[in-house]
């Protein structure tokens, strides 16, 4: 640890959880309630636009409701405290980073307070509904969808986020089931790079063997104490 100058961090839905955030994949989780190829596909948008304008509204709406929790928190001191270079990738669309006290988050999926339009191209904050078709704070056309990446899209910042793997001596996975590429694919890019490895996550992920390091648990319990670690080793 006291050798780790450069890190890089990839949260998925498991970060959120314990805020109340449905994961995608666990039992009951957001893709057995809906269907992927209808509310997260350009293809799903173009058949049935309210019906994935409703899915991102609701979404949207949860956050209200929610609140970060100690992994958010423990990881917005990692970045206050750490006097290497950090850098946090998030797959989530959620702004629980943001709200935990992250400063510079990388959403590599996009943001639920984000609208993207598609006349302009331009993205706006965003905090409201879409489903009743708001005009664009830009060019005022009514042609806003979600701001999130759809399968079959291209993550935001890959450029950046690889420049980051290749320089960093340890790569953390927190909270994701590792189905999902590229972001899948990092923990092979940052070994091919030569970095350390580690995944915290309630179970072994789908590419945990990919990982030098696991460790099985409650991102709210097992990020604090990583944290703790990180920082107590003079990072
Ligand atoms: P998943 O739902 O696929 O995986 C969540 C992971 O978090 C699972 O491995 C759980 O075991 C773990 N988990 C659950 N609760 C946890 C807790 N309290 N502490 C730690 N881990 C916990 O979610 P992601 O991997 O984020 O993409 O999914 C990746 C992408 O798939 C998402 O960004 C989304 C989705 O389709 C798009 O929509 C493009």
């Amino acid at each position: 640890m006291a050798e780790i100058e450069r890190i890089v961090i990839l949260t998925g839905a498991g970060i959120s959880a314990e805020s109340g955030i449905d994961t995608f994949r666990s039992a009951g989780g957001l893709w057995e309630q809906h269907r992927v190829e209808d509310v997260a596909t350009p293809e799903g948008f173009a058949r049935d636009p309210d019906l994935v304008l409703g899915f991102y509204d609701m979404r949207r709406e949860a956050l209200a409701k929610v609140q970060p929790n100690a992994a958010h928190h423990a990881l917005a001191r990692l970045e206050q405290e750490f006097a290497g270079e950090l850098l946090l990738v998030t797959q989530n669309v959620d702004d629980l980073h943001e709200r935990g006290g992250s400063r510079d988050v990388l959403h590599m999926h996009g943001e639920l307070k984000s609208a993207l339009c598609l006349s302009c191209e331009m993205r706006s904050p965003w905090d409201a509904t879409m489903s009743d078709r708001p005009p664009c704070p830009v060019c005022q056309a009514p042609s806003l969808r979600p701001d999130v990446v759809w399968f079959g899209e291209m993550p935001y910042q890959m450029e950046r986020i690889y420049a980051a793997i290749r320089q960093a001596d340890l790569f953390v996975s927190i909270g994701t089931s590792g189905a999902v590429y590229p972001a899948a694919g990092f923990v092979r890019d940052a070994l091919d790079c030569g970095a350390q490895t580690l995944e915290l996550n309630l179970e072994r992920s789908e590419g945990s063997h990919w990982f030098r390091h696991s460790r099985q648990g409650k991102a709210g319990d097992l990020v604090p104490d990583w944290v703790d670690e990180v920082l107590s080793a003079g990072g």
